[in-house]
């Protein structure tokens, strides 16, 4: 810990210095001319003038290294079938793929969006764009229809790679018919690539769709690798803010790659011999920066399971680890805590031996998951890390470094390396200890966002109007005694549902656009296995009753504007919403009314003392 002390302190006093020594570990084709170019704050440059590919540090690299007949991943599909596949095939696959792309005329700086399963060719896919500078936007495939076409609208996609199908709890998810329902009525997309996965009976229209197979049969597996400059966008992804409208995260290639690179090594302490497995999905950025693009550069040997932790039973990730001999295993609070529920027996079935570190992310961790995850999974043997970052901050920002910093569940402790982090009072002034305040970093780091696509006036004010050139995470937090770190959570209309973010304006609007629905108010309800449920407050128009049925189809009406995460547990009809004399409906108020039934907070500013009584008595 003391080491650590020393380090931070040294990184942080000059963080270019630690920054530009940690991208130096990666392969340049042209060196840069600045670190950091902070001049048109908060509008970043790192390693400004360097050229680099993402794909041939992701790839190349080991096969030259010698290492190209070495496995990168230990593929698992739902229904059971598997795949080894090795860094040279990976690498072939990729440039036979970056080929079709160019053959049907995708090019550097297009946007692509891929709405896949889990399988490798969802990596191969997000490769072979870095490998041709094409930017891009991975939609996660539990999204429908609609969201995949708001985001098809907002980055102006013209390619789309998809598959006929997806495994999931033993149903097959009709992807490409949700591209398609997404095109109906949009015809700016060019080109659709769709990967044979399930069988499953699909439409094909001709001149725009070609099946994967099909489109890389005659093509070369020899791309070149060409170096763009640090600065060149690599992806765009889409997350949830206060409004109804997601927001394009973007980030760019070099500072993006050192930050996912350079965490994936010292947090996951990754060792040539480990066995990775990372159970988030491609969907997130959590998939983006530890199953591709972190544990890829460090060249990790990794698992990739496509389905659910439940399929067939609540033993499969046990079973997997077991088979693999996995190592090292980064998982969300979320799912531990449905191990929990499910019971010990499934974990007991398994020799676990093989794990030596343990990870968690994505929302806070409760101490009593921790203390089952420790014992019941790492057997009191491994460290865990709770890592602290967001789709925003590209990689893992506060975290413990394994068999350096002591542990204490429920906390992400301290900041990485050459993170400058702190907890800021209303007045800008820092926070002592134990006292609540607005989690900030100081200081850039390489891969935070670079703006938010094609709105940068949203980029500035969302995250660095609050204190001047300062990064404001959205997330309330407190340090105690030791420094640790501790997130509270959210601080805007924003909930964590199972550790995705999901914003509560998204839901309204997906609500009021029901024909039946008059207003909308949706807040979060503390839940034991997803950490936050939605409940949905609605007034109809006039002259329509709810009946029995009208929640249930706003419930699948919200699924269908959003995805199924997004689906309320909870929808209660009511005459009024609590609202201010200037018309805002308090949220506040009706979240209290779904945690604790009581409304104890400050009323005096409510336009009508009788709403809050009614919704109590109907509560
Ligand atoms: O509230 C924090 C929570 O998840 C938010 C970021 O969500 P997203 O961009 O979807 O990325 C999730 C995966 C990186 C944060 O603002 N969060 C994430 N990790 C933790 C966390 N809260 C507490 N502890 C964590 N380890």
């Amino acid at each position: 810990m003391d080491d650590y002390e020393e380090l931070h302190a040294k990184s942080i006093a000059d963080p270019e210095a630690f920054w530009a020594e940690q991208a130096a570990e990666l392969s340049w084709q042209k060196s840069w001319h600045s670190v950091l170019d902070w001049n048109d704050a908060p509008f970043a440059k790192w390693f400004d003038g360097g050229k680099i590919n993402a794909a041939e540090n992701c790839l190349d690299r080991h096969v030259a290294d010698g290492r190209g007949d070495e496995v990168a991943i230990y593929w698992v599909g739902e229904p059971g079938d598997t795949r080894n596949i090795t860094f040279s095939e990976l690498l072939s696959e990729t440039c036979r793929f970056a080929n079709a792309m160019i053959a049907r005329g995708v090019k550097s700086g297009d946007r692509v969006l891929i709405y896949m399963p889990m399988v490798p060719e969802a990596a191969i896919a997000m490769l072979a764009c870095a490998r041709i500078g094409a930017v891009h936007s991975v939609v996660f495939g539990g999204f429908s229809a609609t969201s995949i076409k708001d985001r098809l609208e907002d980055s102006e996609a013209t390619t789309i790679i998809t598959a006929d199908g997806g495994w999931r709890r033993g149903n097959v998810v009709p992807l490409k018919a949700n591209v398609d329902e997404a095109l109906e009525n949009y015809d700016a997309v060019e080109n659709v690539f769709v990967l044979k996965r399930c069988e499953n009976e699909i439409k094909m229209t001709e001149g725009r769709d070609a099946w994967w197979h099909d489109a890389t049969a005659d093509m070369s597996d020899f791309c070149p690798a060409e170096g763009f400059d640090a600065e060149h966008p690599l992806f765009i992804l889409y997350t949830s803010g206060s409004t109804g409208k997601p927001k394009g995260i973007l980030h760019t290639t070099g500072g993006y790659l050192t930050g996912t690179a350079t965490t994936f090594k010292y947090v996951f302490d990754h060792q040539k011999d480990d066995i990775y497995w990372c159970t988030a999905d491609v969907g997130w950025i959590t998939g983006h920066s530890y199953i591709v693009y972190g544990p890829m550069a460090n060249g990790a040997a990794q698992v990739m399971y496509e389905g659910a932790p439940n399929q067939p039973d609540w033993d499969r990730f046990w079973q997997i680890v077991a088979e693999y001999k996995v190592t090292i295993f980064y998982t969300a609070p979320t799912a531990i805590r449905a191990f929990i529920k499910a019971g010990d027996h499934h974990v007991d079935k398994h020799d676990l031996s093989s794990l030596r570190l343990l990870g968690t992310v994505g929302e806070p961790i409760n101490p009593e998951a921790w203390m089952w995850y420790h014992e019941k999974i790492g057997a009191g043997r491994c460290p865990i890390v709770d890592t602290w970052w967001q789709t925003e901050t590209g990689a893992i920002m506060i975290t413990p470094l394994p068999g350096a910093t002591p542990l204490k569940p429920g906390t992400a402790t301290r900041p990485f390396l050459g993170i400058d982090a702190a907890i800021l009072d209303e007045t800008g002034e820092e926070c002592g200890p134990n006292e609540g305040g607005k989690l900030v970093i100081r200081k850039p780091w390489p891969s935070m966002l670079r703006t938010i696509y094609k709105d940068p006036e949203r980029f500035k004010e969302t995250y660095w109007n609050e204190y001047e050139g300062i990064y404001l995470a959205g997330d309330g937090a407190r340090t105690d005694d030791d420094s640790y770190f501790w997130i509270v959570g959210r601080l805007d209309d924003v909930l964590n549902v199972s550790g995705h973010r999901l914003g509560t304006a998204e839901v309204e609007s997906a609500l009021v656009s029901h024909e039946a629905v008059a207003e909308a108010a949706a807040v979060g309800r503390p839940h034991d296995i997803k950490g936050q449920a939605v409940v949905a407050f609605v007034t109809l128009k006039e002259g329509i009753d709810h009946g029995d049925e009208l929640a249930l189809e706003l419930r699948q009406h919200v699924g269908a504007e959003i995805g199924a995460i997004a689906k309320p547990d909870d929808i209660r009809f009511t005459q009024t919403l609590p609202k201010t004399r200037s018309g805002k409906i308090m949220r506040r108020l009706l979240k209290e009314i779904v945690s604790g039934g009581e409304v104890k907070g400050d009323t005096t500013t409510l336009e009508d003392f009788n709403v809050v009584a009614s919704l109590q008595k109907e509560d």
